[in-house]
């Protein structure tokens, strides 16, 4: 069998564990690598054992010269739309880091060219893959709690500034917002099947990755986004989403998940609560509580969880190749991811102007 031809655009930190999954896997093989920095690339490959793949510092020639079935893009967040959108239009398919993009505009770009070029392109949230997200969405979908109203998420690191592209406005857009905030706003959106969002109202500070003394200085210096955000989002429906998202704050947590219904309501806590990086759901979660009343009692049943122990990004990776090999949809398609991200855009937008903002999406 002929094995897929995989390139992987941006050869940083996340590009590790493309590779890593891909290298378990003997249907594909990485032939190429990219990254704008020189020299990085190269030795980002010749790390994995990848001597006889390509190395590029212009990604447009690894794409128009190496016959590339599909490829990863790991890029910082500024800069997935672009690469993204030169991949697909090279004819390959996309498996793209998180989150799909900054601005609401270029993940329509995206999804205008997915559909022009019919090729395939799956947003990375590997928490998808967990057996702990998987049950929380089963529990939604059975229909238990009645007419879902009010979602109340976000996630809660109390000392979790990253270093490197994540800070600076212009490569990474958006900070805890979107750097861990599409993970939780994925998770109950995902449970809830991503109903459109119409409006939201939303701040966000930057008081501790400004400041000295929670940051070093050399990042401090340099740092540019948002290191906590809330916001009120109407969703279609009738559905209120409360959401919160910190990398820093004097708190343990922002509180639980919680998902109020008309017949029963759903606790999901938040695992290693108290920890510096603890909080954030990106895929990981404490105990679930349903709420309930019984022979006219009000009770609540624990719902036991199961980690499936297999690797997240191993299963984004793997899902994705399927796709591919056997023409199915994307996994996390851009169809759901779009509303994800019209959130974190209408956040930025709300902050910025310090009112609620209408949240319009182009039908494409
Ligand atoms: N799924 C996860 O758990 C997870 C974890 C960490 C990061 N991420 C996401 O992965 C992305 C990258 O994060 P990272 O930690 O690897 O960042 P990084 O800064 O370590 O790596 C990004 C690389 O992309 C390169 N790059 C930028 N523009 C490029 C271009 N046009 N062509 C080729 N290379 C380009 C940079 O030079 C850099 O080497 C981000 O979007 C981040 O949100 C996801």
């Amino acid at each position: 069998m002929k094995k897929l031809r995989i390139g992987i655009i941006g050869t940083g930190g996340i590009a590790n564990s493309h590779v890593g999954s891909y290298l378990r896997m003997d249907d594909v093989e990485v032939v190429a690598g990219a990254d704008i920095i020189p020299g990085k690339a190269r030795a980002f490959l010749d790390r994995h054992g990848l001597t006889d793949a390509k190395a590029f510092e212009d990604t447009q020639t690894m794409l128009d010269t190496m016959n590339l079935d599909a490829v990863s893009v790991c890029t910082y967040n500024t800069a997935h739309a672009v690469c993204a959108i030169a991949a697909m239009k090279a004819g390959c398919h996309v498996l793209l880091e998180k989150p799909m993009t900054v601005t609401l505009a270029d993940a329509l770009d995206i999804r205008r060219t997915e559909k022009e070029t019919g090729r395939i392109l799956t947003v990375g949230f590997q928490p998808r893959y967990d057996g702990r997200m998987q049950k929380i969405k089963e529990v939604i979908q059975s229909g238990r709690l009645g007419k879902i109203y009010y979602i109340q998420t976000g996630g809660g690191r109390r000392r979790g500034i990253p270093g490197g592209t994540f800070i600076e406005k212009d490569l990474a857009g958006v900070g805890a917002l979107a750097d861990i905030g599409c993970y939780s706003l994925d998770m109950v959106l995902n449970a809830i099947g991503y109903p459109k969002p119409l409006t939201v109202s939303a701040v966000s500070y930057d008081y501790f990755g400004k400041n000295p003394k929670y940051t070093p200085e050399k990042d401090a210096k340099r740092f540019s986004v948002d290191d906590f955000c809330g916001a009120f989002i109407r969703l279609e429906g009738g559905i209120t989403l409360d959401f919160r998202m910190s990398w820093a704050m004097h708190m343990d947590t922002t509180g639980n998940t919680i998902f109020l219904g008309t017949d029963a309501g759903l606790k999901v806590e938040p695992a290693n609560v108290g920890t510096a990086w603890g909080g954030a759901w990106d895929g990981s979660c404490g105990d679930i509580t349903l709420f309930h009343d019984d022979f006219g009692e009000m009770t609540c049943t624990p719902i036991p969880l199961h980690d499936n122990k297999e690797d997240r990004f191993f299963l984004k990776c793997r899902a994705f190749v399927d796709a591919v090999e056997q023409g199915l949809p994307a996994p996390i398609p851009t169809s759901q991811i779009i509303y994800n991200q019209a959130i974190i855009d209408g956040i930025i937008r709300s902050s910025a102007c310090g009112h609620e903002v209408n949240i319009e999406i182009e039908e494409i």
